[in-house]
């Protein structure tokens, strides 16, 4: 049966939400794709660009798709139906499904990765952590299985529905990866060589600023927040009236950003005292930190303690995803939470084996598949689905919401529960950002791109 907002599921708190979405946020994305995507752009120069990214387009952008979804009760398709039926819009929704599918398919594979890390101790002592890691992506007998365990802990946590699954998991374990992370800084700063990590990490040499270090960095921008396939405007979909929008997406924005910034701490300043290369690529967490942790009293420990709270912040954002594409499902649809779970998850599965064929398991996936500057199908995903179709989804949204909802009742929908706090200036600057900001400027990039100027 659909059901009917009177009956809709909602948070069960305040504090409930902002973990909850804060935790979609904070993932593999902060920890492993920030990390080297700063690596291979370029380090300071990319960092200062994805936070201007973060401040003046995805921020505003947060507002508009958590407006919508509360103001719809929601998922994408259905939201953007509710204010306009049956045009091309339509299709926008349907890209955020799908996005959703291809997203977790691939990141479900590193996420499985992050799993059998957290055994990694027990198997391989003494092993040098590159070839490690090399030799064990490359092993389909463990990253398939992996693959599989995840999806199913995906379900397992979207069929408990909204509150007894995703938020009281979210609410116990993202305190304690904070603290873990501050751990592990200090032993990283504190190493010997250190410094030239820092000096790449924060000190801008802004002539490496170009086409694809801007591309990239918008795109993780909206990767890392989430932002783009309407993720925002299912979790704000179960959102009660009187909860203050700004303040709980700005507190989201805020802790995805600094968890974000505090990985780059954990990670560069080891790659350089490891004498490593900063830009190697999606392999550069899995092979730097294990020699962090070798590096410190109880490392085995802290290792495995870290790749536990890692998958967890993984399970947090991959709970996400399938839970905008079984939204779609229940709320449009008569499949049962229960049949959506197992048909999304199933399917996401198989979409995922090349994926996680594409580290050395099958030479077609691996090496001779290539597009868009990318070598292998998971990067060629990545590319495609986590920055691209992103960056086009959160334009054409910021479209949607800016121009065809409209931004004044955008505004009304953020006022409510804003305890008078969005007035006077405020909703106009934020609305000439929705307006004008957000589209133009990814629309610029997407342009100059495309015809090589950058
Ligand atoms: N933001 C998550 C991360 O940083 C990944 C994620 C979850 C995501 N839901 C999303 C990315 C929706 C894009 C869109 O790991």
């Amino acid at each position: 049966m659909a059901t009917t907002t009177a009956d809709r599921e909602q948070w069960g708190s305040r504090i409930g939400f902002i973990l909850a979405a804060a935790g979609s946020a904070i993932g593999l994305g902060n920890i492993w794709r920030f990390p080297f995507k700063a690596g291979e752009n370029g380090g300071a120069a990319f960092v200062i660009v994805y936070l201007v990214c973060i401040a003046l387009i995805c921020l505003p952008y947060l507002f508009a798709e958590l407006a919508l979804g509360r103001n719809s009760q929601k998922n994408p398709v259905g939201a953007i139906a509710a204010i306009k039926q049956g045009t091309p819009w339509k299709l926008v929704g349907g890209l955020c499904v799908l996005t959703g599918v291809f997203i977790l398919s691939y990141y479900g594979v590193v996420a499985g990765w992050a799993v059998g890390y957290i055994f990694k101790g027990a198997v391989a002592p003494g092993v040098e952590s590159g070839m490690f890691f090399e030799t064990f992506i490359a092993d389909p007998a463990r990253v398939i299985p992996l693959l599989g365990l995840f999806m199913l802990l995906t379900i397992g946590v979207v069929y408990g529905g909204v509150e007894q699954g995703i938020e009281r998991w979210a609410k116990v374990l993202m305190p304690i990866l904070l603290i873990l992370m501050f751990v592990v800084i200090f032993r990283s700063v504190t190493l010997p060589g250190a410094e030239a990590g820092l000096s790449f990490y924060l000190n801008p040499d802004f002539s490496k600023i170009n086409g694809t270090v801007i591309l990239e960095a918008l795109g993780q921008a909206f990767f890392s927040l989430s932002l783009g396939m309407g993720a925002m405007i299912t979790y704000g979909s179960y959102l009660p009236k009187r909860e203050n929008l700004l303040v709980s997406g700005g507190y989201v924005a805020l802790f995805d950003t600094a968890i974000a910034l505090l990985s780059g701490l954990m990670i560069f300043p080891a790659v350089f005292a490891m004498g490593q290369d900063p830009s190697e690529g999606a392999a550069l967490v899995f092979v730097v930190l294990p020699e962090v942790f070798d590096a410190m009293p109880l490392g085995g420990f802290v290792g495995t303690v870290f790749f536990i709270l890692l998958s967890i912040a993984a399970l947090t954002s991959t709970v996400s995803l399938m839970e905008v594409v079984v939204s779609y499902f229940v709320d449009e649809t008569q499949w049962s939470r229960a049949a959506s779970v197992w048909i999304v998850g199933g399917f996401t599965f198989a979409v995922g084996l090349p994926s996680a064929l594409a580290q050395g398991g099958s030479d077609l996936f691996t090496n001779q598949l290539q597009l868009f500057g990318q070598t292998g199908f998971l990067n060629i995903m990545d590319f495609i689905w986590g920055s691209l179709s992103l960056a086009l989804g959160a334009l054409l949204l910021s479209i949607f919401v800016g121009w065809v909802w409209g931004t004044g009742n955008a505004i009304d929908e953020l006022q409510q529960g804003a305890d008078g706090g969005f007035q006077g200036t405020l909703p106009t600057v934020w609305a000439a950002f929705l307006k004008y900001v957000c589209p133009i400027v990814i629309a610029v990039i997407f342009g100059a791109i495309a015809t090589g100027v950058i």
